[in-house]
């Protein structure tokens, strides 16, 4: 039974495969290398170099090898991108998301695996935030996930297509091979180990007044291994027959900017200019994620939450890579 994994040349959907193929899955990978790397896509999976909307290619694919299952892992997601340029985001991360869709269903596939994120969320009213909590995106980028849930909804009630969808919080963090290197990079932990190796002048700190206990945002910031973790308990419980649904995963343990940067100073010995900015609009002082409702129900409990180890690993993989994959 093989797994197709799109956007499995990026960051979280190499590491996953990494998983997969260690439990002795075969795995087929469907990037357009948009935002990927080739050299990301593990040599023993099979290797098809697309676009999850192309939907002939899609299902060549699926009936050459036998697929059974597919995670979804293909998106723009970059918030002030997606404020820019919507159109681009809407016709990716809906169009090209439904055909990929509609070329499962077509194949009488059932099981379905989608990366959505904590910004369906928006700004939320308490912390930590459940999967109660209102869905309120405040950007182009959290309501193409919001509304691709809702289409992912949809499609059970009408053609019984069983999907989970993983709101992830911020990953972070490397496997031994695999890591981060996104280009732009937005995400803290890369930015401030580039501002380590002086990649980068200093890493600036937006907002020292919030009402947190060093005035800095505070995040939660999950280790892609343990997220890797939650997409094998996700797809065991779709092939065990189990009902759609849809899980925070996060640490529950929020750490703020500043916290991050002195992590890293200790991990890496260098020195990290820091610059205190102003506040960026919309940038809520905490989010952070209650995943009990993953860990009840999916049996899943995060084996690398501190920070320290989270750090560590990326900045292993950057020692390792330092400019990151090679093409
Ligand atoms: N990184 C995070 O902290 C985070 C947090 C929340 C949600 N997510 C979601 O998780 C998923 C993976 O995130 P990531 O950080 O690994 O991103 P990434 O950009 O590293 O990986 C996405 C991959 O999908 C590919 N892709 C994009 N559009 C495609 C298309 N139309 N057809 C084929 N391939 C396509 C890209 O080339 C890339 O390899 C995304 O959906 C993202 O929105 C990520």
């Amino acid at each position: 039974m093989s797994i197709l994994v799109a956007g499995g040349a990026g960051y979280i959907g190499s590491v996953v495969v990494e998983q997969l193929i260690e439990e002795g899955r075969d795995v087929v990978v469907l990037d357009n290398l948009s935002r990927g790397h080739r050299s990301a896509a593990n040599p023993k999976a099979t290797f098809v170099h697309g676009d999850c909307g192309d939907m002939d290619l899609l299902s060549q694919t699926i009936a050459l090898h036998g697929i059974k299952s597919v995670m979804h892992f293909c998106a723009l997601s970059l918030v002030g991108e997606s404020v820019e340029a919507p159109a681009s985001y809407y016709r990716n991360n809906i169009s090209q998301s439904v055909a990929l869709v509609e070329a499962c269903l077509n194949a009488g596939i059932r099981n379905f695996i989608f990366s959505s994120t904590a910004a369906v969320y928006g700004e939320p009213e308490s912390v930590p935030i459940t999967e109660d909590s209102k869905t309120q995106p405040t950007n182009p980028y959290g309501r193409t996930k919001l509304f691709f849930e809702y289409f992912l909804r949809d499609c059970d009630a009408a053609y019984g297509l069983k999907s989970v969808c993983l709101r992830y919080f911020n990953a972070a963090g490397a496997s031994k091979e695999y890591g981060e290197d996104h280009s732009p990079e937005t995400h803290l932990i890369p930015l401030v180990l580039d501002a380590a190796v002086g990649k980068r002048e200093s890493i600036s700190i937006f907002g020292h007044d919030y009402d947190t206990p060093d005035g800095s945002c505070i995040r939660d910031y999950i280790h892609v291994l343990d997220l890797a973790d939650a997409h094998l308990l996700a797809l065991q419980r779709l092939e065990k027959g189990g009902a759609s649904d849809y899980f925070n995963l996060g640490n529950g343990n929020g750490y703020s900017v500043r916290e991050v940067i002195e992590c890293a100073r200790k991990i890496t010995g260098l020195e990290i200019k820091s610059e205190e900015t102003g506040r960026r609009p919309g940038d809520p002082a905490r989010l952070v994620a209650s995943a009990d409702k993953a860990r009840n129900v999916l049996g899943w409990k995060p084996r690398f939450p501190e920070l320290e180890k989270i750090i560590q690993d990326a900045w292993d993989w950057r020692q390792k890579n330092p400019d990151g994959y090679a093409d």
